[in-house]
């Protein structure tokens, strides 16, 4: 028994992937009656990244986690945990975070995909925190990866706007200095609203809601403005009572990484909690919403750009099909 509920689990680096090919607003216009003039000030979204027909969300993932190794300084042969956060694996199974394992020569420890939908990283990044006070793992990978490309239906404009391909990763260590890395993280869910946002049908399964299959049964179904409406509140509301919990003021946390579906969401949730948007980062304008991967996309970005240093508040958030939401407070370490 080697639980380690005294130590920390602190973000020792972050990685990520995109794949190469960029698709306009104006590309879009070419394939549903849109444009750049209403996906814009609608939803902050410019461009997305659009995975090859080849490119599957396990090699996104992998990439992702060899760039967050390397930031750390991390061997991929210490890695005794992965953790990924996907609705889009390459197969039923094996699971994506096995494959990842495989490719990267990391130990044999556990190795699991989670789907909480758009809200994956929040869930990822809890149960490796908990695994890893558990059972004493070292070091863990968790991702966060999805190819939506695979799951859009491409004559549907008032969903294949949204969304894009992308993996997002961080290497997690177990410290002996307590009181940095993952504070907290809050999760929730409401059953009762999955038909508003879901991907209605498996192959050979009997459907579960019919009246979910709009257009074609296996890509995106969603009633937009009501998630919309429901983002804002479980965004704002969990950021809040994890803030409170914790003693942790808004103006105290240096960063907002909140999932990237949709910048009038995001400026709605800002706007209840009384904090100006320089502090939420923002990169959905270049890579629209890529569910697991937007978290830790951004907060790559963010590392990357030094907008981080020890001792800062972080606070990760967001919601998605589910409905599930989650948020998670950290200190950079
Ligand atoms: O991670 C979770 C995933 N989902 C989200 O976060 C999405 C949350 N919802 C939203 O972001 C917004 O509801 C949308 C961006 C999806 C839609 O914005 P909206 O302001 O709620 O638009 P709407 O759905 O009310 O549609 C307004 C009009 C409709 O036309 P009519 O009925 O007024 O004639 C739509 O048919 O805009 C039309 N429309 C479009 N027009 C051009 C919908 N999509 C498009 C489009 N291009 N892509």
């Amino acid at each position: 028994m080697s639980s380690a509920w005294n130590q920390s689990v602190v973000i020792l680096g972050t990685g990520s992937f995109a794949p190469e090919r960029v698709m306009t607003n104006d590309d879009l216009a070419q394939l549903v009656e849109t444009s750049d003039e209403w996906i814009r000030p609608r939803t902050g979204i410019r461009e997305r990244r659009i995975a090859g027909e080849n490119e599957t969300t396990s090699d996104m993932a992998t990439e992702a986690a060899r760039k967050a190794l390397e930031n750390a300084g991390v061997a991929p042969e210490e890695i005794d945990l992965i953790v990924v956060g996907t609705c889009t694996p390459d197969m039923a199974f094996p699971n994506v975070a096995t494959i990842v394992q495989a490719r990267l020569g990391a130990k044999p420890g556990p190795a699991m995909d989670l789907e909480a939908a758009c809200a994956g990283y929040p869930y990822v990044l809890d149960v490796a925190d908990a695994l890893m006070r558990r059972h004493g793992h070292r070091k863990a990978l968790v991702i966060g990866a999805d190819k939506m490309s695979s799951i859009l239906n491409w004559n549907d404009r008032t969903t294949c706007v949204l969304f894009g391909d992308g993996a997002g990763a961080v290497v997690l260590g177990l410290e002996e200095e307590p009181g940095h890395g993952l504070i907290e993280t809050k999760l929730g869910a409401d059953g009762r609203d999955g038909p508003i946002l879901c991907v209605p049908m498996m192959p050979k399964q009997a459907p579960t809601w019919p009246e979910s299959l709009a257009f074609a049964p296996d890509t995106i179904y969603m009633n937009g403005r009501e998630v919309f409406k429901q983002a804002v509140r479980v965004m704002g509301q969990s950021s809040q009572e994890l803030l409170e919990r914790n003693n942790v003021t808004s103006e105290e946390v240096k960063l907002f990484v909140p999932h990237q579906a949709n910048t009038r969401i995001i400026e709605a949730m800002a706007d209840r909690m009384g904090v100006s948007m320089d502090r939420f980062i923002i990169n959905l304008d270049r890579y629209g919403n890529t569910s697991s991967a937007s978290i830790p996309l951004a907060l790559d970005e963010a590392n990357r750009a030094g907008r981080l240093q020890k001792g800062d508040y972080l606070l990760m958030v967001a919601f998605g099909g589910g409905l599930t939401w989650g948020a998670t407070l950290a200190k950079w370490f």
